[in-house]
């Protein structure tokens, strides 16, 4: 068996890093006409294999334990940010035993509990930050992805990470999360320790965040009990099968992956979700009409949100359903691989008489956002179009039924897991799918909804941002945007 066709590049050990790192999209989909669904290329050294579309995400995403590694392929630009012990400084099974930690402290009564403050954080944000309000301006430009950065990390430490983090913010904590952030970029993934500033910041950073989180549970030990359902006081007391307990320095590492893992994937969201709606004044109205329907009162205004009326606005799950189609902050995911995967003849290009094999040694790359935009099943795969995923039938049936929204994952050992195989998968799928879903979804509905309800918005830019791929999420390009109070 041959190995799979490598793209054709000048540099030797630079490769084809210019034209993925420009936009990986166009690389990927301009390689797949070349290639096929299955193609390697070089990057700064590295032996990339690509495996493209449903049956491709599910080589990576569904591969067993003894081909591929997450942990081999992170732990370089992780460890260093989260710190030990934890998420791919620890084996597999470790991490899948984390995973269900956090998701016990993601408990329907601690989600339930969060809508009303993250609808708090926002009225003090808008008012206070913006300077929006009765009595006050009534119009504001913003650069669309700070602001939702500020918003997404008041919202999380609000809820998820707690009430201590949440006042550490407006002090050191801000300064500890821009060092440790600007440790977390794709210079940091390719290589993992330079002499710059930039990396003594972030270890300097690390040490500071791990030991702030410590603090916050040894100052809970000394008695305070009022610490809602927050992640800390859920991860306090976890303890692995084999009878050891998670540390309090586990605890402080997982709560800096947790802060990480959805600080720029729900910003981003969040905001480019918000500058389709400021290009498409009917969808933004109507979701307004859909807030009016779910939370109008007899006397014309608009009641309390709960995380039960917000999970189910068919609109606003379809917009954001829609913005992870075609912005899924995750362009390419990587694993090691550890033995030799057989590619199944139908995904070797059409010209190959046999199948290949991505070797030992390999990284394999999954780019779900290549199905999620493919025109092949998706119709108009190219244009924001939140209604395709209300309709019965018509567009993108085939890709919607196969994506089942409250499929359950096992995270347990070796066992197969669902879903690998599919043409939508913004949170990943199989062992290493996202654990924060609903979190995001809480908090990305919460948030676009208070500003449904309080303003129209504007893009103040000629023309829809374009897309930057030099950091490590997605963005927006100057992202300029105005919000204006809606009139009482
Ligand atoms: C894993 C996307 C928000 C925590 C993942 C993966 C993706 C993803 C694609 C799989 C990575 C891989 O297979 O290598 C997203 C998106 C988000 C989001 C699009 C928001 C819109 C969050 C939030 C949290 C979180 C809010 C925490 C509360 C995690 C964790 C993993 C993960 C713990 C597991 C990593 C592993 O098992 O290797 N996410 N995520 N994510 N995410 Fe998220």
């Amino acid at each position: 068996k041959s190995l799979p066709p490598v793209v054709f590049h000048y540099i030797p050990w630079f490769g084809s890093a210019a034209y993925y790192g420009e936009d990986p999209y166009k690389f990927f989909f301009e390689c797949r006409d070349k290639y096929g669904d299955v193609f390697s290329f070089i990057l700064m050294g590295r032996k990339i294999t690509v495996a493209l579309g449903p049956k491709g995400n599910n080589l990576s995403l569904g591969g067993k334990t003894s081909q591929v590694r997450a942990e081999d392929a992170y732990t370089h630009l992780t460890t260093p940010v989260f710190g030990k012990g934890v998420v791919y400084d620890c084996p597999n099974e470790m991490l899948m035993q984390q995973k269900k930690f956090i998701k016990s402290g993601l408990t329907t009564e601690a989600l339930q509990s969060y809508p009303p403050l993250i609808d708090l954080e926002c009225e003090e944000f808008f008012s206070h930050e913006l300077g929006l309000g009765k009595e006050k301006k009534s119009s504001v430009k913003v650069d669309l992805l700070k602001t939702m950065s500020e918003l997404i990390i008041l919202t999380a430490s609000r809820t998820l990470q707690g009430k201590e983090v949440r006042q550490g913010i407006n002090g050191k904590f801000a300064q500890y999360y821009e060092d440790l952030d600007g440790g977390f970029t794709p210079l940091n993934f390719m290589f993992p320790n330079l002499p710059l500033p930039s990396y003594r910041r972030r270890d300097k950073a690390q040490k500071a965040m791990s030991d702030f989180y410590m603090k916050i549970i040894e100052e809970r030990k000394k008695g305070e009990t009022d610490h809602e359902l927050d992640m800390i006081a859920s991860l306090q007391g976890s303890v692995y099968k084999d009878g050891v307990p998670l540390t309090d320095r586990d605890i402080s590492h997982i709560m800096i992956a947790l802060l990480m893992a959805g600080q720029h994937t729900s910003s981003a969201t969040s905001s480019w979700a918000l500058l389709h709606l400021a290009d498409r004044p009917d969808i933004l109205e109507g979701l307004y009409q859909e807030q009016v329907k779910y939370f109008g009162k007899a006397d014309g205004t608009l009641g309390p949100m709960t995380y039960e009326s917000i999970k189910d606005l068919p609109l606003m799950d379809s917009v954001i359903r829609e913005t992870l189609r075609m912005h899924a902050p995750i362009h390419s995911i990587y694993r090691k691989v550890i033995s030799d995967i057989p590619v199944p003849p139908s995904l070797a290009a059409p010209s190959e008489q046999s199948s290949y094999i991505i070797p030992k040694g390999h990284f394999i790359l999954a780019a779900p956002g290549v199905s999620q935009m493919d025109p092949r099943i998706w119709q108009n795969s190219k244009t924001w179009t939140p209604e395709r995923w209300l309709e019965e039938k018509g567009v993108g049936q085939a890709a919607v039924e196969s994506y089942t929204k409250s499929e359950q994952v096992d995270y347990g050992f070796g066992s197969v897991s669902k879903g690998t195989e599919s043409p939508y998968q913004p949170f990943g799928a199989g062992r290493h799918r996202c654990v924060g879903e609903q979190f995001a979804y809480t908090q990305l509905s919460t948030i676009i909804a208070y500003i449904v309800r309080h303003f129209t918005m504007k893009l103040e830019v000629p023309s829809f941002p374009e897309t930057n791929y030099r950091t490590m999420i997605v963005l927006p390009k100057n992202p300029q945007v105005s919000f204006t109070l809606r009139k009482q």
